[in-house]
């Protein structure tokens, strides 16, 4: 290997995304800045409430407590991820926000707001 193709590969190992995938997917930060916008933000007002105030504990995967607790109580019979889930209804979900259960706090108005309760129940209750 060349001098320089060694410097080239310490580039790339440095995290120089860019250069290893271009050109056939250059990806620019202003691209990927506005997908992590988007997800942030939620396509919808209750997918904002839920990104925010939800999915630390309830997104799809393994290391969320939510997902992990649900998905061993239905045993196969419900998803583990709330998102999932077709038999959710505004009630239920108006229901667990305000008293919460086990390790999950109960939210406050002040913390949730009606609004954003309702947000959250029609998104989490609609069929998808
Ligand atoms: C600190 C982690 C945590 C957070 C944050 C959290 N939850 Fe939970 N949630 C849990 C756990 C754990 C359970 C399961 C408790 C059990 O059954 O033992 C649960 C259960 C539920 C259930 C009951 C589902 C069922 O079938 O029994 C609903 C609905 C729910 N959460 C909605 C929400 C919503 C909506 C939010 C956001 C406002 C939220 N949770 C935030 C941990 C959390």
């Amino acid at each position: 290997m060349t001098t320089l193709a060694m410097a080239a590969d310490q580039t790339n190992a440095q995290g120089n995304e860019t250069a290893l995938l271009s050109p056939a997917a250059p990806i620019s930060a202003k691209a990927v800045a506005a997908a992590s916008e988007q997800y942030a933000k939620g396509k919808t007002p209750g997918q904002e409430v839920f990104n925010r105030n939800c999915a630390a504990c309830h997104a799809d995967g393994a290391k969320f407590p939510g997902t992990v607790a649900l998905t061993t109580r239905y045993a196969g019979a419900k998803p583990g991820a709330l998102e999932d889930r077709k038999d959710l209804t505004p009630e239920m979900v108006r229901y667990f926000v305000r008293n919460g259960i086990s390790i999950m706090p109960g939210y406050r108005k002040t913390q949730i707001t009606d609004k954003e309760l309702s947000d959250l129940a029609d998104y989490l209750s609609k069929k998808r």
